[in-house]
């Protein structure tokens, strides 16, 4: 068994049967996987991954395994590895650094023991383990071929890495493939974190005034979702042509502050900072929810909220209630952090097997491009456009869905001017 940290008192039998439950609502990434045994693109590899560590993400590690690589996974959040999952990879052959609930810094301790394997390709979401190599590790950067980042945020660092010139190897936007951000975006976070919403606070959807903060692809599949379940929804923006999408799309539309005293239910989508800050808190309804679903935990002014109450307690799990002075009490879902991932199991099975395509594919180009001589070097680059549509394809084919092919005359027209 490989070295590794993990909770090895979990159970194992549990976490294997949510990957297998998994992999059978994976077609494409099972089929890449078939191709990978035979082909072993990974071969004399050392992959290092951070990730949500739960079934779908423990299907994608085996799947590069598969590929010849060697495999080290953590987690890319402190609450949402699943630790039975987690067992029943390290069992697989997968070296594990990953355990639920582990404080900030255990957390990147994890991410550190991770990259002492001398990764030459990386899989990061939200860009924490691409930071700790350039500022900790960076003695093993030019050991990097390159790697794939998964979420808007991570992208977002990436991008301030590269304008400052310190971006050392190639990374790879998964996020920006048409085949990630409109579907695990939107639909994707659409129905996981109404499912954590739900699954957390066991209370009705329908009739609750739920705000959303943010409008971008995961705030439009959250809005969306909560709409069908009979929310009021009101959509919070700072980008005006954003702003007017929502209005069009039926929400009520207005500042955080005037939704502050409106709302049942707050989420925050936006990737950004304290975007729920005192100012608001201080206007909510007794009995308000807050819960946030973007990368990071700061979303929600927690250190503010601590300091305007006089009592906070555990009032069921991923629920904290927290008592002010004037006698209101305001309830903070899964510590606020990703509501979808802490608080239930992260996206759909077949919404990740595209997303996780996208991964193994870009980390195939990857290698590829340094195979034939022509590396990557050090920036940020799309999913070339190939590998999109081709996990589309490979989508509609699992699906059974057939399309139409343009004809031979529909193709000429379609390049005429006149
Ligand atoms: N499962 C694994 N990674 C995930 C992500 N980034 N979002 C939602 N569910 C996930």
């Amino acid at each position: 068994m490989l070295e590794g940290r993990y909770n090895r008192a979990a159970d194992a039998v549990l976490g294997a049967q949510k990957i297998a439950w998994a992999k059978a609502h994976m077609p494409v990434l099972r089929r890449i996987a078939e191709r990978f045994r035979r082909e072993r693109p990974f071969s004399g590899e050392r992959v290092s991954i951070a990730l949500h560590l739960e079934a779908k993400t423990a299907y994608l590690a085996q799947v590069i395994a598969e590929g010849g690589a060697e495999v080290t996974i953590s987690g890319s959040n402190p609450l949402s590895t699943q630790d039975d999952v987690a067992h029943a990879l390290a069992q697989s052959g997968v070296r594990v650094y990953a355990e639920r609930g582990v404080d900030p810094e255990t957390y990147f301790e994890l991410l550190a023991d991770n990259l002492k394997t001398r990764p030459t390709l990386l899989i990061d979401d939200g860009g924490d383990l691409v930071k700790l190599l350039h500022a900790e590790f960076a003695d093993l950067a030019d050991e990097v071929i390159g790697g794939a980042e998964e979420t808007t945020t991570g992208i977002t660092r990436i991008k301030a890495l590269k304008r400052e010139g310190r971006l050392r190897f190639p990374m790879i936007a998964v996020n920006d493939a048409q085949m990630k951000h409109l579907f695990d975006n939107r639909y994707g976070t659409g129905q996981s974190v109404l499912d954590g919403l739900m699954r957390t606070t066991n209370l009705t959807v329908a009739g609750k005034t739920v705000v959303v903060a943010g409008y971008g692809w995961c705030g439009k599949g959250v809005a969306l979702r909560a709409h069908g379940m009979g929310a009021n929804v009101v959509v919070t923006e700072i980008d005006p042509v954003k702003a007017i999408e929502a209005h069009m799309d039926g929400h009520r539309v207005m500042t955080m502050y005037e939704a502050a005293a409106v709302g049942d239910v707050f989420i925050t989508v936006t990737g950004g900072y304290h975007i729920i800050g005192a100012e608001h808190m201080s206007r909510m309804k007794d009995g308000a929810m807050l819960a946030n679903a973007g990368h990071f935990d700061v979303e929600i002014d927690l250190p503010a909220l601590r300091a305007m109450s006089v009592a906070a307690s555990d009032v069921r799990p991923n629920v904290t209630a927290y008592r002010l002075a004037d006698g209101r009490t305001l309830y903070v879902l899964a510590e606020g952090r990703l509501l979808n991932l802490a608080g239930a199991d992260g996206h759909p099975a077949e919404i990740m097997d595209m997303t996780f395509a996208l991964q193994a594919l870009a980390l195939e180009y990857l290698v590829q491009k340094k195979r034939e001589g022509a590396p990557l070097t050090p920036g940020l680059y799309p999913v070339p456009e190939a590998i999109d549509r081709r996990v589309a394809e490979m989508k509609l084919e699992a699906l059974n869905i057939t399309i139409d092919r343009p004809t031979a005359e529909q193709a000429d027209y379609a390049t005429r001017w006149a």
